[in-house]
């Protein structure tokens, strides 16, 4: 995994070079601070049924556990975004209607390329890669993000935003694999991961991009 791994890393380091995070500016009013959040709800939404089918679709008894048990660590965190949007936006109704706006098609249209890997894969392995791109990008996003919120004031009542959620994904039980990350992938496994993973990150470029259009235009 470890070719695979330094891959992740390295369209980590893009993805965490998009002005969306070298620009965030504390504000006090949330609303600004965080004004980004809303038009990632297709992707917060989608995950969840990601992860989820992507442990069902596994054959591999063991990489079948480990997927469904971190599909379970991160259930409700759903929840903690739309509670988190209230407290940020005010209380209002964010309904299929308001989820299909055109504003959000290319988070939608991202979030449904992301979950196009799930079904391609014919390695379970692949499953593996895929949520540790995933993941990757999580952890990187919400660390920021709660930095973010806790620099513009928030006092803890967020939950997705806030660290109740960071300390939720670092201590996801697949990270504790040390075995799987010495494991040697065979080279056909590994040429398919690596483009994969490199579509993944594409998505999460273009989602970057339509975030930080919604920031910059609250904070102008
Ligand atoms: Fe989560
Ligand atoms: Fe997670």
């Amino acid at each position: 995994m470890k070719i695979v791994n330094e891959c992740i890393q390295k369209h980590l380091g893009e993805l965490v070079s998009h002005p969306l995070f070298t620009e965030m500016k504390p504000n006090p009013d949330l609303s600004r601070a965080l004004a980004f959040a809303e038009v990632l709800a297709p992707w917060v939404m989608t995950f969840q049924d990601i992860t989820r089918i992507n442990a069902s679709l596994a054959k591999d008894p063991e990489i079948r556990a480990t997927l469904a048990t971190h599909a379970r660590e991160d259930r409700g965190h759903q929840e903690w975004f739309l509670d988190d949007l209230d407290l940020i936006f005010g209380e209002r109704v964010r309904d299929v209607r308001w989820l299909y706006d055109p504003a959000l098609d290319v988070v939608r249209e991202e979030s449904l390329a992301i979950a196009s890997e799930i079904f391609r894969v014919d390695d379970d392995r692949l499953r593996i890669v895929f949520v540790e791109a995933l993941e990757a990008a999580a952890g990187a996003f919400i660390a920021r993000v709660c930095r973010q919120a806790a620099e513009s004031g928030d006092d803890g009542k967020l939950k997705y935003f806030g660290p109740v959620h960071a300390e939720a994904e670092s201590g996801h039980e697949m990270f504790e694999d040390e075995e799987r990350d010495e494991e040697v992938l065979p080279d056909d496994v590994r040429e398919r991961a690596l483009p994969m993973v490199g579509r993944i990150f594409g998505s999460f470029l273009r989602m970057a991009d339509v975030a930080f259009a919604k920031q910059s235009a609250a904070n102008a």
